[in-house]
This record gives C-alpha cells, structure tokens and sequence, in this order.
C-alpha cells in the first residue's frame, strides 16, 4: 500500500516538473527556457530544410538528411505532445473530472489540436507512402506557440474583429463598384480583360491595392482618369486594416510582455476552483505586464482602470498605517474599480514582479460570468477597507 502511494507521489512530481517545462515558457524558469528555445530552433531548422528540398541539387544530395530531420522532428513534437497530454492533469483546472476526459478536454483546445500538424503528416507519410515533404512548413506553428508577439497578433485581429470587418466591408463595396464601372467604360474597347463585372474584378483588385502587375490596363482616356482615381482611393481604404492591426498591435505590444498560459493562471488561488473551460476563456481577458524592483504599478490618488494578479514576486502596500506585502497569488487594484474612487494606496515592485492584467471592462465580463469570483473580490476589497480605516488589524 505504502509502496503504492509512493510511487504514485512520484509519478505526480515528475508529471509536475514535465509540466512545468513543457509550459512554463522561456524566460520564466530554466527548464522553460530550454525547452521553448529548443523547440523554436527545431521548428526553425524544419522550415529551412522545407525550403531547401525544393531545390533540386540539394534535395538530390542530401535529401536523406532532409528526411531524417523530418522523422526524428516528428519524433520528438509528437513525444512532447504525448508529454502535455500526460501531464495536464497537474494543473488544478484538469483535476476536477476524470484524467482521461481531462486529457481530452486539453487535447480539443484549438491551440493543442493545431500541435497535431507538426507530426501527424509525417506519420501519415510513413504509413500512405505519400510525399508529404511540404508540412515540415506547418512546424512553424511551434514557433507561435512560444511567441509572445504572435499571440499579441492573434488577440489584436480578435479584439479589432468588428473595425476589421468594418474595413473589409468597405473594401469589397469599392471593388463592386470600380469593377461595374471600369465595365461600362472599357467593354467595347477591350471585351476580353473588361467583358464582365467579374473579368473586371480582377484590375480593380489589383489597381485598388496599388499593385499594378499591368497585365490589364484601361486604354480609354476615361477608363485611365478612373483608374487613377481609383488608385488613390484604393490608398485610403487597403490601407485601413493594416492601420487597425498596427494601431491594436502598438497598443497590446507596450501592454503584454509574457504569455498567458494555464501555469500562470494556475498560481492564483481565486481561479483555482475554476473547470479549464472556464479558465480557457479567463485567460482570453488577461493580460501580463512585468515590472522591475522599486516601480510604483499603482499611486495614491490616482484613476484606476485595471487590476492585478501577482504571479511572481513581491508587491508593497504603502498604507497609512505602514507597508502590507503582497504574495505570489495575491491581487491589488480592485478597490479603486470596485468603488469608483482614485487608487486608495501606492503599490510598488518590492522585487521584480510579473503581473497579470484585467481591466475595467474585463473584470465585469468576468463578474457576469464567474459571480462567485466577483463575490471573493469584494469580500477581499471589503476586509482591506476595514484595516484601512482601523476598524479590524
Ligand atoms: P486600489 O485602491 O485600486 O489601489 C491600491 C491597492 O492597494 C488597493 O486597490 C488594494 O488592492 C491594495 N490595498 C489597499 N489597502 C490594502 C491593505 N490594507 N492590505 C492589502 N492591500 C491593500
């Protein structure tokens, strides 16, 4: 029995310690570091060797190179893939049912299933006899695994989606348009490239973007004052989508300095009763931000728009009646959003800290949907309060 229980101990450590490695992410521990380097150089190599096969010389020469790296990359993705699935379980979020539905629940979260590309090709190469070469492209996905910045993308086009479309909207009425007109006004002179609303589509798509392959050109003196025209037009709004993502993405870049991930999630105990399905969609509201040691995150007096999670460091309370450290887990800056008042104290980095971000209008999503979080906050935000005003110590 006693035997039993140790060796379960232990299969749970060491599924804790894979799990950190795997999850951590570089920059946060050694372990993390190592294994996300590793796996960004490899996917990087991958896409290299991808490019270089399709040269017929090298492919020809050292093509046996090329597959041996396609193999034993598939190898050790599909290793590490089988590892998170062993491992999840060791996050709170995934121990509440049992391991195995658990396991499959982390397994359908788009960002694993997009994983399934960086080996299962290869395996089906293997077995079909197929030439699947190309895919070793698809390994780069590893590379936004592990890349803050191309998370940082992905939330800007989901934050932005309505201006976005918005943009697209615009975009597809000005190509009806100048495509029905550049018909009307080039048909009869050139009835091959103009002969239709949807022939003509194509010059407008590529004069609106002011690409200009010059395959078909207006030879009209009106088709051609159009088109120019239509040039300028075609600067203003092609240019409105990439204005929306640099804008959003300047925006989230000075805001987001680490990755979200379960494991740091993990580290506050108010989310830790939470299903993962819950915590999937919390994860989509925070956002992370470090701070170096003596930096004031919050001052006195000041407005306040978001709160913060500690998940690593230590943060100083500088109260009335002294200074209260705050804890890995612990929050801060829910009193001035809870109440409508300017920030109550100054927090400052007592070391360096990594944070987690919600904002205003963040939090009240998550109160709408997770009310028993909200009810802890207040009770938290209502004992700090009390000690503020010297009614409890
Ligand atoms: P807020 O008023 O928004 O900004 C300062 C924060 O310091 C405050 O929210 C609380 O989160 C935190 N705080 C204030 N008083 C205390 C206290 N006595 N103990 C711990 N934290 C506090």
């Amino acid at each position: 029995m006693q035997t039993g229980d140790r060796s379960r101990r232990w299969a749970s450590r060491a599924r804790r310690e894979v799990h950190h490695a795997l999850e951590a992410g570089i920059g946060h521990s050694a372990a993390g570091t190592l294994t996300g380097g590793f796996m960004i150089v490899l996917a990087i190599t991958n896409a290299i060797a991808c490019a270089l096969w399709s040269v017929p010389q090298i492919h020809d020469s050292h093509g046996a190179w090329i597959r041996a790296l396609d193999i034993g990359s598939a190898v050790i993705f599909g290793g590490e893939y089988a590892l998170r699935l062993w491992s999840c379980v060791e996050l709170p979020f995934f121990a509440q049912k049992s391991p195995w539905r658990e396991r499959l629940h982390y397994a359908s979260q788009p960002v694993q299933a997009l994983e399934l590309l960086t080996f299962v090709p290869t395996l089906v190469s293997l077995v079909t006899g197929f030439d699947l070469w190309a895919t070793m492209m698809l390994r780069f996905v590893k590379v936004a695994r592990y890349s803050p910045a191309l998370h940082s993308l992905g939330r800007v086009i989901a934050a932005e989606r309505a201006a976005l479309f918005g943009a697209l909207v615009i975009m597809t009425g000005l190509v009806i348009f100048a495509a029905t007109m550049i018909y009307f006004i080039e048909r009869n002179a050139q009835p091959v490239a103009f002969g239709s609303i949807p022939a003509a589509a194509w010059w407008a798509v590529i004069t609106l973007a002011t690409v200009g392959y010059g395959d078909v050109v207006p030879i009209t003196p009106v088709g051609k004052l159009f088109g120019g025209l239509l040039m300028i037009a075609g600067l203003a709004a092609f240019a409105l989508p990439f204005g929306i993502i640099t804008a959003g993405f300047g925006r989230e870049a000075t805001r987001r300095d680490f990755m979200v991930s379960w494991l740091l999630v993990a580290r506050v105990p108010l989310f830790g009763g939470l299903d993962a399905a819950a915590v999937s969609q919390i994860i989509t509201l925070l956002h992370s931000r470090t701070f170096d040691a003596g930096d004031v995150i919050v001052r006195r007096g000041m407005a306040g728009d978001r709160m913060y999670f500690l998940v690593s460091g230590d943060a100083i309370v500088e109260t009335d009646d002294g200074e209260v450290t705050l804890k890995e887990g612990d929050f801060f800056g829910e009193m001035a959003l809870l109440e409508h008042r300017p920030r109550s104290s100054t927090v400052r980095a007592g070391t360096r800290v990594r944070a987690l971000v919600l904002d205003r209008e963040d939090l009240e999503r998550l109160a709408r949907r997770h009310p028993a979080i909200m009810a802890r906050i207040r009770e938290v935000a209502a004992t700090r309060r009390r000690v503020n005003r010297g009614e409890v110590d």
